[in-house]
């Protein structure tokens, strides 16, 4: 992981919680008593309006007021470049490509400053720029990389979205275990890791925050040459249930989004007969598109879903329902 691209405005080295240290492990119990009854934190974050605070991601945990908006959020040109009002930050891996880069674009668009994560430092270098975000290049299976991604947030992170992922190709009786370990390492090694590095931060510094992992309809239902993949994704999705079990004390709210088809996609080299027979399938009559799943991963750290953990929302076109085949003869024309 070698920089930090582009520096942000509004930067300051200070947490956004603005709080850390010992004893931080039972505030997020006070933040939610605090939430609950609608009045301001403390420290005046999750603070209502009137307050000289701006809103954060605490949202994320239920803690908060509301979004970060355009009409809310800081900007050079109503504060100054030096302003002591940092937006709420996003990590999003794997983001030089498909959902991550229209995950970030989306969360941008919303007010979080997007650290994009990838190998591909032109791509996220470009994304950066265009987003006002910062672009870490780094491969998230390197524990060197990880340490330095982590260095760089500096305990300034509210929303992990762990998307990086593989999706190759191989028969069992093919597959050899050099595959099968790097298949389960980048889906489930790196966001067991990577989530608990930034759960500790977000703790440390006694603010509230959210994680979205980016599982696949793969986690109900096996397929045929993809097994290593369905299992990883399977597990994922347990360890997104786990983590929101262990987390809930602490105001962090980790849940899971399951894309559905996208043709497209380079990290799915499909035959054009399985994306016809796919096509053919899916109920909403289209494929998915990257934006599909951003979408549902801006709910899932928004306000509206302060009560959601450990759950995972299907985008898929109602793909996972069932069969649109009709098994019978018809009696009567629909
Ligand atoms: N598209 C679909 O149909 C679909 C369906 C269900 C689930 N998903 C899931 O959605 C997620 C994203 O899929 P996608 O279709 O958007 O794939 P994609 O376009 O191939 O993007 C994968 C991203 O992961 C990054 N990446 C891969 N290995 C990395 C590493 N070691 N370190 C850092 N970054 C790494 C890639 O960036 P660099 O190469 O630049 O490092 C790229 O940005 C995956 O978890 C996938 O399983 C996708």
């Amino acid at each position: 992981m070698s920089h930090v691209v582009r520096e942000p405005r509004g930067r300051t080295t200070q947490g956004v919680g603005g709080q850390r240290g010992a004893g931080a492990v039972q505030r997020p119990l006070q933040v939610r008593e605090d939430a609950e009854r609608g009045r301001p934190r403390e420290d005046g974050q999750g603070a209502q309006t009137g307050t000289s605070h701006p809103p954060r991601l605490c949202a994320a945990a239920g803690v908060n007021t509301g979004w970060v908006t355009e009409t809310t959020r800081p900007t050079a040109e109503t504060t100054g470049p030096t302003a002591e009002t940092p937006r709420p930050v996003a990590v999003v891996t794997g983001a030089s490509s498909g959902i991550g880069a229209a995950t970030a674009r989306a969360l941008a668009a919303q007010g979080f400053e997007v650290v994009c994560v990838a190998r591909r430092v032109d791509r996220i270098e470009a994304l950066a720029a265009q987003i006002d975000g910062r672009a870490v290049r780094g491969d998230v299976t390197s524990a060197t990389d990880v340490a330095s991604l982590v260095e760089q947030v500096g305990g300034r992170c509210d929303l992990l979205v762990n998307n990086a992922g593989v999706y190759p190709s191989g028969f069992l009786l093919d597959i050899d275990a050099a595959e099968w370990d790097r298949i389960m390492d980048l889906n489930v090694r790196v966001p067991f890791l990577l989530t608990q590095l930034v759960a500790k931060q977000i703790i440390a510094a006694g603010r509230g925050g959210a994680v979205v992992n980016i599982s696949s309809g793969a986690a109900h239902r096996m397929r045929r040459s993809v097994v290593p993949y369905c299992l990883s994704k399977t597990a994922l999705d347990r360890l997104t249930k786990g983590y929101a079990l262990e987390l809930a004390q602490f105001g962090i709210r980790v849940n899971a989004v399951e894309p559905g088809f996208a043709a497209g996609s380079t990290s799915s080299p499909l035959t054009d007969e399985h994306v016809r027979q796919t096509l053919a399938g899916i109920p909403l009559g289209r494929a998915s598109g990257p934006e599909d799943a951003a979408a549902a991963v801006l709910f899932l750290c928004s306000p509206a879903a302060s009560y959601i953990t450990g759950t995972s929302v299907a985008v898929d076109g109602g793909n996972s329902i069932g069969s649109l085949a009709v098994h019978q003869a018809k009696k009567t024309p629909l």
